[in-house]
């Protein structure tokens, strides 16, 4: 399965890639987790991603295209893989049509802007693994760890006011990708309004799985 994750901040890509990346038996590519590990490390690429992410604003579309094509070229992804948070632009979409990714689906998640800021302001995030946590929804293990060791963080753009740019660029930039893959017959829309649970049920019953 190549399955694309489509939807605003805080649809709950991350949380559904967990559970879809373990019943697929296919590694989740998540564009923003290798941005901040990359900002982490201080790297060329992360100085430049930072001055991007912490306004809310897209890193440039050759930059992030670049990181994809290396990360699809390694032999984990032959059999297949979950894109999160890629594409994010018209122009990295056919992008990856040019390098030859034939994708399978796009899963997309419907949620209004309205509950995505409590959502977001919510969360926390594993500093090592990327998994996402909710202080009410879906909190964080007893010993305040991630499950796999890692310490737990709040991401530095989950403030107010660069969600509220997060959630605009998402509507002008991201947002007709959904058309152009509309167009290929390829999209499955999923309400992600519900508890986790009954969006992972949702995503079951759309992907038939
Ligand atoms: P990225 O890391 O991709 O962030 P995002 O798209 O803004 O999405 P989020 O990670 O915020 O949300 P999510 O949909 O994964 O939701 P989650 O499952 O965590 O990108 C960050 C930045 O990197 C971008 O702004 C950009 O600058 C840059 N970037 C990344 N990719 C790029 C690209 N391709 N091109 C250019 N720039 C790029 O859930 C959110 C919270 O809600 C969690 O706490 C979770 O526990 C909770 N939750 C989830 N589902 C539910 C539910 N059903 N009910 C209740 N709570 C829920």
């Amino acid at each position: 399965m190549k399955l694309i994750l489509l939807g605003p901040p805080g649809a709950g890509k991350g949380t559904q890639a967990e559970v879809l990346t373990k019943k697929l038996g296919v590694e989740t590519i998540s564009t923003g987790v290798m941005l901040r590990a990359a900002m982490r490390e201080g790297t060329e690429l992360g100085k430049l991603a930072a001055q991007y992410i912490e306004g809310g604003k897209l890193v440039p579309d050759d930059v992030v295209v670049g990181i994809v094509k290396e990360r699809l070229s390694q032999d984990d992804c032959k059999n297949g893989f979950i894109l999160d948070g890629f594409p994010r632009t018209i122009a990295q979409a056919e992008a990856l049509n040019d390098a030859g990714v034939e994708i399978d689906k796009v899963l997309s998640l419907e949620v209004d802007d309205s509950v995505i800021v409590d959502r977001l302001s919510g969360r926390r995030e594993c500093k090592a693994c990327g998994t996402p946590y909710h202080i009410k929804n879906k909190p964080v293990p007893e010993n305040g760890k991630c499950v796999c060791g890692g310490e737990v963080i709040q991401r530095d753009d989950d403030n107010e006011e660069t969600i509220k740019n997060r959630l605009k660029v998402y509507h002008e930039q991201t947002e007709p990708i959904k058309e152009y893959y509309a167009a290929q017959g390829k999209v499955v829309s999923v309400d992600s309004e519900g508890t986790v649970e009954e969006t992972t049920a949702a995503v079951d019953k759309a992907l038939g799985l």
